[in-house]
């Protein structure tokens, strides 16, 4: 599985980042069963907790262009070791569905399902 235009895609998104507040920036990329590729950065704000991240702001974008099924997404920043996503990420992860995961710094890539971010949220918290 070539992960080469994802990874590129959000190296590019990551350029738009807008963290005056961290100044940690990060992208993320995505894609869709149709093959459509979807990017997003983080976008901070002065009530800091309004902060979206990088993934979720690729998310929605697809979502909201009419995509179906994500089939996996990648998230990079310049970091020693490759990101982390946040759990509202990770639950955003899961509310799609998306399988797998892969996280990058400049120099390493490490692809982990889901199910190891988040362990068992398969039936949702509510269960329905
Ligand atoms: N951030 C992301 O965009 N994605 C992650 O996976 C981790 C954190 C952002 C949120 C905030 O703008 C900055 O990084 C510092 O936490």
């Amino acid at each position: 599985m070539d992960w080469s235009a994802l990874i590129d895609a959000a190296w590019k998104a990551r350029e738009n980042a807008h963290a005056p507040y961290s100044r940690f920036f990060v992208g993320a990329a995505l894609e869709t069963d149709d093959g459509r590729i979807f990017s997003g950065c983080n976008v901070e704000n002065l009530s800091y907790g309004l902060t979206n991240c990088a993934e979720r702001v690729a998310i929605g974008s697809a979502i909201a262009a009419g995509a179906k099924k994500i089939t996996r997404i990648v998230c990079v920043a310049d970091t020693d070791t490759p990101i982390s996503p946040c759990g509202a990420c990770r639950q955003v992860m899961a509310e799609f569905d998306i399988p797998l995961v892969m996280l990058c710094n400049k120099t390493e890539q490490i692809v982990f399902s889901l199910d190891e971010l988040l362990p068992r949220s398969k039936n949702g918290i509510l269960n329905r």
